[in-house]
C-alpha cells in the first residue's frame, strides 16, 4: 500500500498515526523551527523578502531537507512571507522591509517523508504598540487552541478557544483559511477551523497530526486574494498576524513538533 494512504482512519477520514511516527514528525518539525530561528538576524529594515527566502532555500538544503512549497500547486518559493496587511501566502520578492513592518514567515519542509509546517511573526526595526498587541494576542490564541487538544475534546473546542480569546481582545479571526491535518502529506483532513462551537466537529484521538495556525486581524475578518492568485490580504487593509505549530495528539494532550530550539518563537525574545 502507498505509504501516504496507509494506516487507520476515523469516520471523518482523519489518519491515525502510530507512536513510532511521532519521531519522524519531531525531526521534520525541528528543522522547520531551526530555520525560523536562524533567519532572525536577516529581519531588518532595507532587507528584501526575496533575500530572506533565498537564505531559507539554502538552509533547507543545508539541513538535508526538501521544501514542501516549491512546486506545490505551482508555488515557486521555500517560504511564504506575509507583511503587515497580508494575511497569508505572501510571495517573497523585491519588496523591501521598512521600519515597523511586521511579517509572518511560514516554512514547510519534508524530512524522510514527514512534513514539518510552522510560521511565526517577526518585526523589522521598531514595533508599534498596536502591532505588539496583535502579535501577542495571536501568539496566545494559538496556545489557547493547543491547550484544548486532548483525546475526547473536539476540533470545535479548539476553534472556540481561539475565537473567544481573540474576540475578547476586540480583534477578529480569519475564516477564509484554516489549519490542516499533515504527516506523510502536506494537507490532509480535517480542516482545523480557528472559530467554532464547543463539542462540535470531529473528536480528537491519540495519533492525529495537524496544524493550528490562526490568522488574526486588527480590523474585520474578511480577506481577498490578489491577482497573483496567492497573496491574501485583509479587505479593510488592517494589520494581520499568524502563528503556526504542527502538533500530534498524545494520550493526555499533545506534543508540539515545531517548538523553537532557541526559545525564540515569540518576538519578545528581543
Ligand atoms: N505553509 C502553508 C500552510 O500553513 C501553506 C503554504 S502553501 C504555499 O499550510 F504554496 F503557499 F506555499
Ligand atoms: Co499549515
Ligand atoms: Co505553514
Amino acid at each position: 500500500m502507498d505509504e501516504r494512504s496507509g494506516g487507520r482512519r476515523t469516520k471523518d477520514n482523519i489518519r491515525i498515526y502510530e507512536p513510532a511516527d511521532f519521531a519522524g514528525m519531531h525531526a521534520a518539525g525541528r528543522i522547520a523551527a531551526e530555520i525560523l530561528d536562524e533567519i532572525i538576524p536577516l529581519i531588518r529594515p532595507g532587507q528584501t523578502t526575496g533575500e530572506i527566502d533565498r537564505v531559507i532555500t539554502e538552509l533547507v538544503e543545508a539541513k538535508g531537507a526538501r521544501s514542501a512549497t516549491i512546486g506545490y500547486k505551482g508555488y515557486q518559493h521555500a517560504s511564504c512571507i506575509s507583511v503587515n496587511h497580508v494575511v497569508c501566502h505572501g510571495i517573497p520578492g523585491e519588496k523591501t522591509l521598512k521600519d515597523g513592518d511586521i511579517l509572518n514567515v511560514d516554512v514547510t519542509v519534508i524530512v524522510d517523508g514527514w512534513f514539518g509546517d510552522t510560521s511565526r511573526m517577526y518585526v523589522a526595526g521598531k514595533l508599534s504598540r498596536k502591532a505588539e498587541r496583535l502579535i501577542e494576542v495571536t501568539h496566545d490564541a494559538l496556545f489557547k487552541g493547543i491547550e484544548a487538544v486532548k483525546p475526547g475534546n473536539t476540533f470545535g473546542d479548539i476553534g472556540h478557544a481561539i475565537q473567544t480569546y481573540v474576540e475578547a481582545n476586540r480583534m477578529s479571526v480569519v475564516r477564509d483559511f484554516c489549519g490542516h491535518g499533515l504527516g506523510r502529506v502536506f494537507h490532509a483532513p480535517p480542516n482545523v477551523l480557528h472559530y467554532g462551537q464547543p463539542g462540535t466537529g470531529p473528536v480528537l484521538e491519540e495519533g492525529m497530526f495537524f496544524t493550528i495556525e490562526p490568522m488574526v486581524n486588527l480590523g474585520r475578518p474578511e480577506t481577498k486574494v490578489l491577482a497573483d492568485d496567492w497573496t491574501a490580504v485583509t479587505r479593510d487593509k488592517s494589520l494581520s498576524a499568524q502563528y503556526e505549530h504542527s502538533i500530534g495528539v498524545t494520550s493526555d494532550g499533545c506534543e508540539i513538533f515545531t517548538l523553537s530550539p532557541g526559545g525564540v518563537f515569540h518576538p519578545t525574545y528581543r
